[in-house]
């Protein structure tokens, strides 16, 4: 399977912005920023009509930053994600379908996991690396110190109310390849396309351990 491929996405930065664009026409400009302050990995959402657009402009542009698609909900979002020229795929869950389709597709596909079980199913499909979803939410630090017993070999990205202030503390946990956010690209900065706030933002995030 092709999993063996997302883990040196989740290790070309500590942290992987989690951006959500509604204008295609500032995805360029936006990825520019991140690489100018030392980011190489950015997880799009497809969350909005735009989000496979800037994945292309992303992917032709930027070649210094590799682009994946997030939110991925279905096989046929999997497939688009790919076709859209994403290095990576990833959810912010998992189905039965997906961890199916994402051990043949054309791109490394990444699961997501918030409880023990999920765990278990998404192992038993052959994966080792998992986003960690919602991580604030479903226990944070303490929670992927708990995996670390039972599941040795998982790995993980949390994502989900991570900040500046707290992402250090998931990196310095050895199951932890990288750690995802928001953070990085403020609704209100891209609205003003403010690159150098975002840059300064990514600098900040890319030092963080
Ligand atoms: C995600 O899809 O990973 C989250 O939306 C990111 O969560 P955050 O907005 O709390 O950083």
């Amino acid at each position: 399977m092709k999993q063996g491929g997302i883990e040196e996405f989740l290790r070309l930065s500590p942290v992987m912005p989690v951006v959500t664009i509604e204008d295609a026409g500032i995805a360029a400009d936006l990825a520019r920023a991140f690489v100018r302050g030392g980011i190489r990995v950015i997880e799009v959402t497809l969350r909005t009509p735009a989000a496979l657009q800037a994945i292309e402009a992303i992917a032709r542009a930027e070649p210094d930053i590799c682009v994946g698609a997030g939110t991925v909900l279905s096989v046929s979002d999997l497939h688009s994600a790919a076709k859209a020229g994403a290095a990576f795929a990833i959810s912010p869950g998992s189905t039965l379908a997906l961890l199916e389709a994402g051990r043949t597709s054309a791109i490394p596909y990444l699961p997501a996991v918030a409880t023990a079980s999920e765990l278990m199913n998404g192992l038993a499909a052959g994966y080792r690396c998992f986003k960690f979803f919602p991580a604030g939410a479903a226990g944070g630090i303490a929670m992927l110190k708990s995996f670390a017993g039972p599941f040795p070999d998982a790995r993980f990205c949390p994502t989900g109310g991570i900040t500046q202030d707290t992402v250090r503390s998931y990196l310095e946990l050895p199951n932890v390849l990288c750690a995802g956010g928001s953070w990085l690209s403020p609704a209100d900065a891209l609205a003003a396309r403010d690159w150098a706030r975002i840059e300064a933002l990514a600098s900040k995030a890319a030092a963080s351990l």
